[in-house]
């Protein structure tokens, strides 16, 4: 069983793929982290701009022990996980950690871009979360603690235009995706409207 739960930065969907982990009692991996490790790989080794080379080298050879949570969320390392996941060799040298992982007893959420259209495209339910800029902005600067709406707004519109725009497994929702806007929910809503369309996949 395999939940696919993709959609822009900030909308969500951490949260409620990790609930619905918890809630139907399966594995969750958050597939942007792997991307935000190759990010801060390539930043430790040449600093900025990345170069496509330190990103492709740290893909084809990731220690999820070399990182940790803290130095992973933050904007500097969310634009070069985003500069090197528009490189084909960098998804390409991910996918089969991603794909071994979804085959997971007795099942598996898995939060990021490519789920639903690219990783798992037989996944059972599929969940584009996704929230205005504006919404996103607010929460990202709330989860970073951060005094520069502005600029955290910047941020997310340069990530979105990043992420829709390039050619290889572009920001989108597959065709079977239920879409969820969370602009005008909290948290605990959000959760609970996942877990319903979640629930009516599999029984239809
Ligand atoms: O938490 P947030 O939504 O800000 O970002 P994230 O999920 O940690 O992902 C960081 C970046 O990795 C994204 O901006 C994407 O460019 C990239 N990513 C991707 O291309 N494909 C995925 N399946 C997950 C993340």
């Amino acid at each position: 069983m395999i939940i696919a739960v993709d959609g822009p930065a900030a909308a969500g969907k951490g949260t409620i793929a990790r609930a619905l982990a918890k809630h139907f009692g399966f594995h969750f991996l958050d597939t942007g982290s792997l991307y935000r490790m190759v990010g801060l790989s390539a930043l430790r080794a040449g600093g900025e701009p990345i170069s496509a080379r330190a990103a492709v080298a740290a893909a084809a050879s990731l220690n999820p022990l070399a990182y940790s949570d803290e130095e992973l969320r933050n904007e500097q390392v969310g634009s070069a996980a985003s500069i090197a996941a528009a490189i084909p060799e960098v998804r390409t040298a991910l996918l089969d950690f991603q794909r071994a992982f979804a085959r997971k007893e007795p099942g598996a959420v898995l939060d990021g871009r490519d789920i639903g259209t690219v990783v798992c495209p037989e996944a059972q339910a599929k969940l584009f979360i996704t929230a205005s800029p504006e919404v996103r902005a607010r929460r990202r600067q709330m989860e970073l603690g951060s005094s520069d709406y502005e600029s955290v707004l910047a941020d997310i519109r340069a990530r979105d235009d990043r992420d829709s725009k390039r050619a290889t497994a572009p920001l989108v929702a597959a065709k079977d995706a239920v879409v969820l806007d969370t602009s005008e929910m909290d948290i605990e809503a959000a959760v609970l409207a996942a877990i319903r369309a979640a629930e009516a996949r599999w029984v239809h």
